[in-house]
């Protein structure tokens, strides 16, 4: 089956299951039952352990943890280190020289360790991907309550989505470090929001990095390394095409043309404006609740406005396997396309007075995620605990984020009229 069949296809399944859960959205709205609200979300070892086959676009997933894993273990509690070191995660287009040298190697070196432990290793490539595909295909249940009825717990177009994509890259990072053996090594980000020419900088900057980062990093297009991933779009594969940022959020399978950089730019500009901008309450940004007894939620329009657009996109163009939400975590390129995101949600905490926008309702801040750490062992993460990336113990090297901010005002004056329209795209 070629690539626009196969898209087809899977454009239709989605018609039929999307169907298929208005038709439940109604019934249960009809039959009044709402489920148990006013509660976190908390992944346990119970969560894990009555994990199941879930679906995505008509498919059936199996994503849980491999039937070899222990799951009858202690969690302990992940405290973050709020004084120890901090590691800088740099921007992959402004590494040059011996300094890129030898973060290929490392960074090569740690994705086939990771590539090649056993798929049973809750620390292998494999298992990284099934995690976050039982994260998007209804895998898990939120506990005491019915997966046949939809309870299932999704970290995507809702409030978990920041802080749980953090969390997974933070521990992905540590392992990868483990797996080096190299205290130093941080995960690099692919700065696909920065369109900016440095030269062409009205700024005069003395520290930080200013080349424009919207070209696929190479360091992820050398087909002969563990860091390359043939499943992708072929658009990623020519030097010099510009990531677009612009494909319409509301959209599964959009058509995507290549677009010229003259034409890209601005597009990927506005977007990213809209993307930031600050918001009037806390959902905008962040997503709608989601929270203990909900059920699930696949409507897109769930998201806070960074995901909604700027993040669909970058799935949608790279394509291939990271188009998908069950498939995406098996590509090493998408944690360091993740890591921008979080380093987005940072500077926007950043700009202006937008932190004051973050939710305060407990059932956002008492939400609870498992983890494995670079040790096999299980972690439990409280989401409060994720908020700062400095208590995390890494920073993001300073890049040309004026580009689209060209400074926050613009953001926080764009009319909320503009915000609606990308929303009904
Ligand atoms: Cu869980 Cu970029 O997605």
């Amino acid at each position: 089956m070629d690539i626009t069949t196969w898209a087809l296809q899977l454009r239709f399944n989605f018609l039929i299951q999307l169907t298929a859960y208005v038709v439940l959205f109604i019934s249960v709205m009809q039959s009044g039952i709402s489920g148990v609200q006013g509660a976190p979300v908390r992944i346990t070892l119970q969560t894990l352990q009555n994990c199941r086959n879930g679906s995505s676009f008509n498919m059936t997933t199996s994503c849980c943890p491999a039937p070899d894993v222990d799951l009858n273990v202690p969690v302990v509690d992940f405290v973050p280190k709020r004084h120890g070191v901090c590691r800088v995660r740099k921007a992959l287009q402004c590494l040059s020289g011996e300094e890129l040298r030898i973060y290929t190697e490392k960074l090569t070196t740690a994705y086939e360790i990771m590539r090649n432990l056993p798929a049973s290793d809750p620390r292998s490539l494999m298992q990284q991907g099934r995690i976050h595909c039982a994260y998007c295909t209804g895998s898990f249940t939120h506990d005491g309550l019915s997966a046949a009825a939809y309870f299932t717990i999704d970290i995507h177009f809702n409030w978990l989505f920041l802080p749980w994509h953090r969390t997974f890259v933070y521990f992905h990072e540590r392992i990868l470090r483990k797996l080096l053996n190299d205290e130093s090594f941080s995960l690099h980000f692919w700065n696909f929001d920065n369109g900016a020419d440095a030269t062409n900088s009205t700024q005069v900057e003395t520290e930080g990095c200013f080349k424009p980062g919207h070209f696929v990093p190479r360091i992820y297009n050398n087909n002969s390394t563990s860091t390359f991933d043939s499943n992708r779009s072929n658009r990623t594969l020519v030097p010099n095409i510009v990531a677009d940022l612009s494909i319409p959020g509301s959209e599964f399978f959009p058509v995507i043309p290549v677009r010229s950089a003259d034409e890209a730019v601005p597009r990927n500009r506005e977007a990213m404006q809209i993307g930031m901008e600050r918001g009037t309450i806390p959902r905008d940004f962040f997503g709608v609740t989601f929270k203990y007894g909900d059920v699930r939620n696949l409507n897109t329009t769930g998201a806070g406005s960074l995901e909604f657009q700027p993040h669909s996109s970058m799935h949608l163009w790279i394509g291939g396997g990271v188009m998908l939400p069950a498939t995406a975590a098996f590509d090493p390129i998408f944690y360091m396309f993740h890591a921008n995101f979080d380093r987005l949600w940072h500077i926007w905490m950043e700009t202006g007075d937008n932190r004051k926008l973050q939710p305060t309702d407990p059932d956002w801040l008492d939400a609870e995620f498992l983890f494995w750490d670079e040790n096999q062992v299980l972690r439990r993460v409280k989401l409060r605990d994720t908020l700062s990336i400095g208590d995390l113990g890494y920073s993001y090297e300073k890049v040309n984020d004026a580009f689209w901010m060209e400074d926050a005002r613009i953001i926080a004056s764009l009319a909320s009229e503009r915000r609606r329209r990308a929303f009904q795209l």
